[in-house]
């Protein structure tokens, strides 16, 4: 913290820019947290929110419901193949939270007590907070808080750039499979699986080679075993796919939304589950099946009505198909990045390139500078009128989904120029 001793004030922003006190412009790399869609400032997002605001501010979804939130969990519901119920909360790590707990507690409703363990894969990240922290287990962020978190069973991913010597991808992600499945013939105790949804974005970019995913979803099915994807870093477009569940052709039984869900401009973020989970629920009172869980702005109708209106946006202008088009702008500075002397790999899928830095190419050694690579990054960025963001030794491009294909270009360029620059400053 010590090297942040002060930060810039953002006062306003327009389209992909983020303007300073001071009158600076920064290109907004990062989404502002991966969450923006449409660019800032944007007319009928600002009008939804306002309209909105002038009928009904907030009123609690304990016993009661509003109609912009009901009206986007019928949205939701439709846009979520194999999805039947909603249940809101104000933020991803909430999100999550919600899904473990509805997963552990299906098998309680349902009368089987053995299934009490959870199942995941290394490196994944689902938040901040300690249910969140336990499941997506990043040794770096939470190895403080180790001996508080709830043990789970973490199983390897395949990371084409880092993996065993001898193995091609296609064995090694064979060989994660096979652990997999033998744990689940070993021992019927496995509650539930979650992992994030067509790739791990926290830790590190790492996009799961084709049918890894959709291997876990058929193995959860055989063995009885919840399967949990989370697509709030990775859906709603950003890997180029509404669901990315869909295009995994991997039905969970809860999935969970957030980031991008109200185009990025209030929190909230939506657990779904089918039928079946949400069924076992239902009981008389003294059953007490009930999810003993609510937060005070579930539901908030302002919010619902933005991601309304965002929902809305997304297929009047066939985003999906404008991302499709505009990612393939990110290919054609694959070479030109590969080219400079510390990227030891690139790493894209539709809106989200990771760049990994590294000492030498062949040792793919990562880099360690005495400042933050973070600090060193921002600060580069900003010479180039970006803002950008580091994470570890990543480079991370997550512009707003809806950015074009000039500001695209713009930014990645502005993104080499940053690298080059930073090279001496980080080996
Ligand atoms: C995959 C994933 N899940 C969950 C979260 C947590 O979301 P939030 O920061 O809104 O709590 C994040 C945040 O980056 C994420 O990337």
């Amino acid at each position: 913290m010590k090297e942040w001793d002060s930060f810039d004030k953002i006062t306003k922003a327009k389209g992909m820019w983020l303007i300073d006190s001071k009158g600076n412009k920064m290109m907004d790399a990062v989404a502002s947290m991966w969450c923006n869609v449409w660019g800032h400032s944007n007319p009928q997002l600002i009008k939804a929110i306002t309209e909105q605001s002038k009928k009904l501010q907030h009123s609690s979804q304990f016993n009661l419901t509003n109609e912009p939130a009901e009206k986007l969990a019928d949205s939701l519901v439709k846009m979520s193949p194999g999805m039947h119920r909603v249940f809101y909360s104000d933020n991803g790590s909430s999100a999550m939270e919600i899904a473990i707990k509805t997963a552990l507690q299906y098998w309680k409703n349902i009368g089987d007590k053995k299934k009490t363990e959870v199942a995941t894969v290394e490196n994944g990240y689902h938040g901040d907070t300690f249910g969140a922290m336990s499941v997506g287990y990043v040794p770096e962020f939470f190895g403080k808080f180790k001996k508080q978190l709830f043990a789970t069973i973490q199983f390897p991913v395949p990371n084409k750039y880092r993996m065993p010597k001898g193995f091609t991808i296609t064995d090694y992600q064979n060989h994660c499979l096979d652990k997999i499945e033998k744990r689940f013939a070993e021992k019927d105790n496995i509650a539930v699986f979650v992992m994030e949804s067509g790739a791990q974005v926290a830790g590190g970019v790492i996009i799961y080679p084709k049918g890894f995913q959709k291997k876990i979803s058929e193995m959860c099915k055989k063995y009885n075993v919840l399967f949990v994807l989370d697509e709030i870093a990775t859906g709603f477009g950003r890997l180029g796919s509404m669901t990315q569940y869909e295009e995994q052709k991997s039905i969970p039984d809860i999935v969970a939304y957030g980031k991008m869900l109200t185009g990025g401009y209030l929190t909230m973020a939506a657990t779904l589950t089918n039928r079946k989970v949400y069924e076992s629920f239902l009981g008389e009172f003294n059953d007490w099946r009930h999810l003993f869980h609510g937060h005070t702005y579930t539901g908030n109708p302002i919010a619902s009505a933005v991601a309304n209106e965002n929902l809305k946006m997304y297929r009047k202008n066939n985003l999906i198909r404008k991302i499709q088009k505009t990612s393939k702008i990110f290919e054609r500075f694959y070479d030109e990045i590969s080219d400079i002397g510390i990227v030891g790999d690139i790493r894209h899928k539709g809106m989200l390139m990771g760049i990994e830095m590294v000492k030498d190419k062949q040792g793919k050694i990562p880099i360690s500078p005495k400042k933050s690579i973070n600090k060193i990054f921002f600060e580069e960025g900003k010479k180039n009128g970006i803002y950008l963001r580091t994470l570890g030794n990543i480079v991370m491009i997550v512009p707003p989904l809806a950015i074009s294909e000039s500001e695209l270009e713009w930014l990645l360029n502005r993104t080499v120029t940053t690298i080059k620059n930073a090279e001496s400053k980080v080996i």
